[in-house]
């Protein structure tokens, strides 16, 4: 993998860059749609290309070694001949999902024990084991396995915590280092900063994750329910500490505002559920504001979902027709909503990069800011 700094913005520390990887190039900021089982939800993979514009997904260890398992991922020559999605893929660890998991987890230092949501069954996911599983999904991008601290978090407990990410961390790297990918294409490893909501923590997990020099970093345990202003705070101190030259992966984030800002900060690359999950609900992300299209206003409002995006479905469909699929439950309210969403956080990403190789990103951003976050 090669990241190449292309733009730094003067007004802010955002950034505007070239991934690239053995499945294709990624431009930076950008969004990962996520695909949790494979398959970003209700859409499909030619959609993901041509109507959203998506770069590359995400995947997740926990849900992929409980099913399909990895015999049948590994038969099929990884997941990218699996999916049949041909641009990069980022695989999160599974330290996010089984810690989700509360009540049916152990976690030890040697790993973490926990029971499978689909029957009952026992597991265990240590550093080795999830880098092994990674190789073998066969993500571009893989994470390491960390503890993601939920909010709020004892100072004690953080700290404990942050140092078994850390001890973890170097087992991650040490099984990574000597092991190859299976399918002839270069992967590579992103460790993952924690220290929840501290400061002092946050400062000492950047100075550990940036010691291990690898093609790229990620700030974890963040949008977990603190206020968003400590999400920027901590964000903003980690970023000032993880090098200029690598990307920066914020986990998990956000809300288009959230993205916004943290671009504003230094963030390179974001996931979230947010955007699929909603639209599944009939709440859209538009670049006018939000609307829940469940609402009795958009019952005869016949204009298109969000012309300004320029997406086949945002320009094809109106407001009214999604509102009567969402509220007829139509398996077609959720795929479209699902696609205008998406093609929105790429829509918006993009345009953050256009404006900070422009020089206008700081004006652009901050009117945006207030845009996005409008109830329409
Ligand atoms: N997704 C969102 N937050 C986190 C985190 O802290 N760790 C991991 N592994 N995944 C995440």
């Amino acid at each position: 993998m090669d990241f190449h700094l292309q733009t730094q913005d003067k007004g802010s520390k955002a950034r505007a860059g070239k991934i690239t990887t053995d499945h294709g190039e990624i431009a930076t900021p950008i969004f990962m749609p996520v695909g949790t089982v494979g398959s970003v939800k209700a859409v499909h993979q030619r959609e993901l290309k041509e109507d959203i514009s998506a770069q590359i997904i995400l995947g997740n260890t926990y849900h992929l070694y409980l099913r399909p398992g990895l015999d049948i991922i590994q038969q099929a020559g990884g997941l990218h001949k699996f999916n049949g999605w041909d641009r990069p893929i980022l695989t999160d660890s599974g330290g996010y999902q089984v810690y989700s998991l509360a009540g049916t987890r152990k976690i030890k230092e040697e790993g973490v024990t926990f029971q499978s949501h689909i029957d009952g069954s026992k597991h265990v996911f240590t550093p080795e084991g999830v880098m092994d599983i990674q190789r073998r999904i066969g993500a571009d991008i893989i994470m390491a396995f960390d503890e993601c601290t939920p909010y709020p978090c004892e100072y004690k407990y953080a700290e404990k915590s942050m140092h078994m990410t850390h001890r973890w961390l170097k087992r991650c790297c040490d099984r990574f280092d000597a092991t190859e990918g299976l399918y002839g294409y270069n992967q590579t490893l992103f460790p993952i900063v924690q220290g929840s909501t501290y400061k002092d923590l946050r400062v000492q997990s950047a100075e550990a994750i940036a010691s291990f020099e690898r093609e790229g970093n990620a700030i974890g345990g963040l949008s977990v329910g603190e206020p968003a202003e400590m999400m920027y705070e901590m964000t903003d101190l980690v970023c000032d500490i993880l090098p200029k030259d690598k990307p920066r992966y914020l986990m998990g984030v956000g809300t288009p505002a959230n993205i916004l800002e943290c671009i504003a900060l230094g963030i390179d690359m974001f996931d979230c559920v947010m955007p699929t999950r909603n639209a599944r609900h009939g709440i859209l992300y538009t670049s006018e504001g939000i609307i829940n299209i469940k609402n009795k206003k958009w019952e005869d409002d016949f204009s298109p979902i969000d012309p300004n995006l320029g997406g086949y479905v945002d320009t094809f469909y109106s407001k009214a027709y999604l509102r009567h699929l969402i509220t007829s439950k139509e398996m077609l309210g959720g795929q479209i909503a699902s696609i205008h969403n998406l093609t929105f956080y790429l829509w918006l990403v993009g345009q953050a990069r256009e404006h900070i190789i422009n020089g206008t990103f700081i004006d652009w951003k901050n009117d945006m800011v207030k845009k996005v976050s409008n109830r329409l």
